[in-house]
């Protein structure tokens, strides 16, 4: 079975390096010289780039090194997936655009529209990240007072109605949440293909919801026994439903030519932190089960870089570098491309990387580690003959 990887988009801004944390590519930071879209001109005015141009540079970096598609996350600081991802489309060839979006803030029947709309605009390029929240204030910033399992349980009517209207003509639902009668898309829309879903969430209620409508169920990083338990879990509630469960991962990498070089890199971020910022947890209130596990893989007070290493090549510091999961791979080229070959023996299905900046770092790992894939397999395979 072919791997399928795709590249995450930052639409929350980029740091020309890891080794500072203030945003230098987009405005999330007061603009200074050296800063990219927007930029400063010579009377230190804004340039006129848009981070929207900055994001289409990434799609197509990434869309050229060789990653299918591009993830477009959704927080509050964030700029809006629906709307970015018809723009890239229209800069990229073949590039897929991962939607996320929680499906509670939006009308099934009309998402269903939009996505149809994206489809046929595209040429079938719209895959959804579909995400439930992870409760708290940033849940009250959207407007949303449901707890978690409410909100699944919104989530899996949703995407009943969404399938629903987009594949029957008269589509009638009577749910808690949704109310429909006798809906469908019209003919052209209906004929295009359904957006692949992609499935965000580790609590039990996310898992129930997943193996009902998910073709692939995304997961943070976690230490490998822990994330082949959980995808062996999850592959075995869709199995008794008579449904095969595609599993991906989303993982940040630091791949450098040498392994001593991936950890100088991690190491000058880590050192560039203040005590205050190395002990503070990025986490706000929150109600989210995946949340909790990357949090539980974090020592309550890290003094140096390496009190962070979680096993071979795996960092859990990243979340104080930038925002997002704690746990990534750091290595050499040949060891991140080991740890992903890993990763699928132990049934990951495809993956979406991400490195900083993104910009250079879609093309580093598109050119040196995707290549190196499935060596180490065939090596172990050879030392077993
Ligand atoms: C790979 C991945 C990507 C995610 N992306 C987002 C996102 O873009 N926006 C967001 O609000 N939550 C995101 N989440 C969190 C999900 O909203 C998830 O629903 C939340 O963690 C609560 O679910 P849980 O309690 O089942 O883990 C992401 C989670 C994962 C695993």
């Amino acid at each position: 079975m072919s791997i399928d990887f795709y590249w995450r988009l930052p639409t929350h801004g980029c740091h020309a390096s890891l080794r500072h944390s203030a945003y230098d590519r987009g405005d999330w930071s007061p603009l200074r010289p050296g800063n990219v879209a927007p930029g400063l001109d010579r009377d230190g005015e804004d340039d006129g780039h848009r981070y929207i141009d900055h994001l289409a540079e990434i799609a197509r970096a990434a869309e050229s090194a060789g990653f299918i598609g591009g993830l477009i996350p959704s927080f509050p600081n964030t700029d809006d997936p629906w709307v970015i991802s018809p723009l890239l489309a229209r800069a990229t060839k073949a590039f897929r655009f991962m939607i996320a979006f929680q499906p509670g803030f939006l009308d099934p029947v009309h998402a269903a529209r939009m996505s149809a709309s994206l489809q046929r605009a595209t040429g079938g390029r719209t895959v959804f990240n579909i995400i439930t929240g992870g409760g708290g204030p940033s849940q009250l910033w959207w407007g949303d007072g449901f707890g978690h399992d409410d909100r699944y349980g919104r989530t899996t009517e949703f995407l009943d109605v969404f399938k629903g209207v987009w594949k029957a003509e008269d589509f009638s639902y009577d749910g808690r949440f949704y109310r429909v009668q006798d809906e469908g898309l019209s003919p052209l829309l209906a004929a295009e293909d359904l957006p692949e879903i992609w499935f965000s969430g580790s609590s039990d209620a996310a898992l129930q919801s997943a193996a009902k409508h998910a073709d692939y169920y995304l997961s943070w990083l976690e230490p490998f026994d822990q994330l082949a338990d959980k995808f062996a879990r999850v592959k075995a509630r869709t199995a008794a439903l008579g449904g095969e469960q595609k599993c991906a991962v989303r993982v940040d990498l630091v791949a450098r030519p040498t392994e001593e070089e991936a950890w100088r890199e991690v190491r000058a971020g880590f050192e560039n932190l203040s005590d205050e910022r190395r002990r503070a947890s990025r986490a706000g209130p929150t109600d989210s089960v995946g949340a909790a596990r990357q949090q539980a893989l974090k020592p309550g007070e890290a003094r140096y870089y390496d009190d962070l290493i979680v096993a071979s090549n795996l960092w859990g510091g990243f979340s104080l570098l930038r925002g997002g999961p704690a746990l990534g791979i750091v290595g050499s080229y040949e060891q991140c491309a080991a740890r992903l070959d890993e990763l699928i023996a132990r049934g990951a299905d495809a993956f979406i990387l991400a490195g900083t900046p993104h910009l250079e770092e879609a093309w580093r790992v598109g050119e040196e580690v995707l290549p190196l894939l499935g060596r180490s397999a065939q090596s172990l395979l050879q030392a077993a003959e």
